[in-house]
Parts: C-alpha cells; sequence; structure tokens
C-alpha cells in the first residue's frame, strides 16, 4: 500500500462570482464568458513570466468544500454509477481539481480569466500552460461520456436538471 504524504501548501486563491457549490455549471465549458480572478500570492509572481502569451491555462485547485470521498457516484451527466478516476466529480481522494480556462490579461500577480466554473475562495495549487502541441488529441474515445448527447449534456452541465 502506498502511504507517502506530501504537503500541499496553496499559491494564491482563485475568485469567481460562483457563490454556491449546487449552481455553479460542471465544466468550463458550460461557463463561457464567465469571469474570474486568480490572485497568485506575491512570492510567486515572478513564476508568471512570459505566461501571457498563451491563451489558454489549466488551472489547478483543492476542492475545498468537498466533504465525501466517493469510489463511485453518478456524475451530473449520468444516471448510472461510474468509479470516481472515470469522472471529474470532486469527491476524489486528494480532492485535486482541474480547470481549462481562457487567460485575458496578467497584472502583476492578479490573472484575469473566463470560463471560470470553480468556487469563489478556493485553493490555487498551480498553474500551467495549455499548450497545443502536446495537449491536443485528435483521435480519442471517451468512454460512457460517449454516450451522453450534446444536447443532454448542455442541460446537466448548467444544472438545469432534477435526478
Ligand atoms: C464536476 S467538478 C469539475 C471541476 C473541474 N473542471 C475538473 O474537471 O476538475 C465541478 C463542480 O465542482 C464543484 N466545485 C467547484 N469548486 C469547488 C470547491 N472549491 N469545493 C468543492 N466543490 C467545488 C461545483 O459544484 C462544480 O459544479
Amino acid at each position: 500500500m502506498s502511504d507517502d504524504k506530501f504537503v500541499f501548501r496553496s499559491i494564491g486563491v482563485i475568485h469567481s462570482p460562483h457563490k454556491e457549490i449546487s449552481k455553479i455549471p460542471i465544466q468550463p465549458v458550460f461557463c463561457k464568458g464567465i469571469e474570474g480572478t486568480v490572485v497568485l500570492d506575491v512570492e510567486y509572481a515572478d513564476g508568471l513570466n512570459d505566461l501571457q502569451g498563451f491563451s489558454h491555462i489549466y488551472l489547478f485547485y483543492y476542492f475545498h468544500r468537498s466533504r465525501k470521498i466517493r469510489l463511485r457516484l453518478k456524475p451530473y451527466l449520468s444516471d448510472q454509477e461510474h468509479g470516481i478516476f472515470a469522472t471529474r466529480a470532486p469527491h476524489r481522494p486528494n480532492k485535486l481539481g482541474m480547470s481549462l480556462v481562457r487567460l485575458v490579461r496578467i497584472k502583476d500577480n492578479i490573472l484575469h480569466v473566463k470560463d471560470m466554473d470553480i468556487l469563489d475562495g478556493t485553493p490555487l495549487l498551480d498553474i500551467k500552460p495549455y499548450i497545443q502541441r502536446f495537449d491536443s488529441k485528435k483521435k480519442t474515445r471517451s468512454g460512457w461520456q460517449d454516450t451522453v448527447s450534446d444536447d443532454a449534456a448542455a442541460v446537466r452541465g448548467l444544472r438545469h436538471f432534477k435526478r
């Protein structure tokens, strides 16, 4: 059994208009144009050098308001149970969140972004640039997600449905 332990320190705070977990659309693709800011702790601001040239960035963060760990659950887009690692749900053992957002501008230690799907006040763990050469794949399979129509995803992704 792996029992390595690591201590992560947040390196900043994510701010967004989302104040209620239950009302946040489930991915940036369903949050088109929603603005937010990432306030990086000043001591790390030098690390933002050259990031402004990237149109999209990954934000890694801690789902600090996720209470339960669930190894199987019904994610928002499905009425079937799936393993947590086959979903992006917050109830993960290490509560790691990841959002691909549009980078609008950087001013000092503050990043202005769009397509924000993260709760206001969420602790930031890391920032990485989206790099098309590395990250874009032409042929993919998306498992159970391939059985969900775009129309159903749009409705459920916005959380405009009741199970
Ligand atoms: C399905 S998760 C996906 C988030 C991210 N894009 C990912 O793929 O890791 C999105 C949901 O997480 C919840 N959420 C957002 N920020 C959170 C936080 N700080 N703590 C707990 N839950 C959060 C909201 O309910 C939101 O609808």
